[in-house]
């Protein structure tokens, strides 16, 4: 049955958590989008349904349990999606998963290598195959990659994390080539230093407390990414005039942190 009766444009973000994920979802359910969740945990997509919906509209968001690391987990996610709320206009895939402390090759073991990878890479390239034959159909869509410094620079430590993003990266410049004159606008976005989140960003925060550099904490807008800003981005991204198309972009707060510094 469908649960998008007025037929609203459907964004589907893949890899929601309560930063980057949810403030795009956020961000395009105000200008008119149902929006489909995509992760794992149940709670948390929970609370960030009911957030949207009471923001924007009871049966805006709507969640779909997903290992992005298993073809058939996905695949039957974006066949509920279909079913459900109709074909997907805009593909936001997020899921990105790193070691805040990072090991070297030597140390890195084959199962996080492929975990991580399967993660940063293949849940890309399974979503996108799936969305992009109904874009075609359509001719117009949208894909947005959330990326990172490590799509562009091999640092230490990062072995099974840049790999994937790099790959990342290309599966864009390829999905570009391939179906730009066919309508679909895909970019891949390169996060340029840490976001303000629980995870990278706590772990900012605490050096800083550590240092005693409480000045940074009370402008943590100029230190790191706010996702509610870079949800600006994808809007801005997804709107651009056809005679002028992104296909990369990095963002980056005024004074980054370098990940190298932590
Ligand atoms: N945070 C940073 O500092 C930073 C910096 C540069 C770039 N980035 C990029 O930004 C993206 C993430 O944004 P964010 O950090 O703000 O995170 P977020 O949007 O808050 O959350 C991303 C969500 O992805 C989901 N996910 C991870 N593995 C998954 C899997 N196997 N299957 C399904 N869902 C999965 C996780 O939810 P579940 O655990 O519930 O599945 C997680 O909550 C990544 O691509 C990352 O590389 C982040």
């Amino acid at each position: 049955m469908s649960k998008n009766t007025t037929k609203k444009p459907v964004i589907a973000v893949v890899g929601a958590g309560p930063g980057i994920g949810e403030a795009v979802a956020h961000r395009f359910a105000t200008e008119g989008f149902v929006v489909a969740l995509l992760a794992r945990t149940e709670d948390k997509l929970q609370t960030m349904v009911q957030t949207i919906d009471s923001d924007v509209g009871a049966g805006t968001a709507h969640y779909y349990i997903t290992d992005l690391r298993i073809e058939d987990s996905v695949i039957s996610a974006f066949q509920r999606i279909r079913s459900e709320l109709g074909p997907v206009n805009v593909l936001v895939y997020n899921a990105g998963a790193r070691r805040v402390n990072g090991r070297s090759l030597i140390d890195t073991t084959s199962e996080e290598f492929e975990n991580f990878t399967k993660i940063n890479l293949f849940g890309a390239f399974w979503s996108s195959k799936l969305v992009i034959p109904e874009m075609l159909a359509a001719g117009k869509g949208t894909i947005l990659f959330t990326s990172a410094t490590g799509a562009l620079r091999g640092m230490p430590g990062l072995a099974s994390f840049s790999p994937g993003k790099f790959g990342l990266r290309s599966l864009c410049q390829i999905i570009t080539r391939e179906y730009q004159s066919k309508g679909i606008h895909a970019v891949n976005i390169i996060v340029d230093g840490p976001v303000d989140g629980k995870l990278i960003g706590g772990v900012v925060k605490r050096k800083w407390e550590r240092a005693g550099e409480a000045e940074k904490a009370a402008d943590v807008e100029s230190y790191l990414v706010q996702p509610r800003d870079l949800a600006h981005t994808y809007w801005f991204l997804h709107t651009q005039p056809r005679s002028t198309w992104t296909q990369e972009l990095d963002v980056r707060a005024m004074k980054e942190t370098l990940f190298t510094k932590l």
